[in-house]
């Protein structure tokens, strides 16, 4: 869970995903919070994949 996914900003997976969990839903909007793909983007499947595989369980309201 403290895999490091974006090594320019240093952004660990656990961040990314409470991101999602919270109810970030693109790799836009996890960018805005997080600084993510905002460099190199060599992050962004892996954003991308998690979007997926965290995306689809309910945002909190
Ligand atoms: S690794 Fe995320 S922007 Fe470079």
């Amino acid at each position: 869970m403290s895999d490091v996914v974006c090594y320019c900003f240093d952004v660990r997976k656990d961040r990314i995903v409470a991101a999602i969990e919270n109810g970030c839903r693109s790799v836009e909007e996890v960018k805005n919070l997080l600084g993510v793909t905002g460099n190199c983007a060599g992050c962004q499947p892996d954003i991308e994949a998690l979007l997926e595989f965290y995306g689809k369980y309910p945002a909190k309201s």
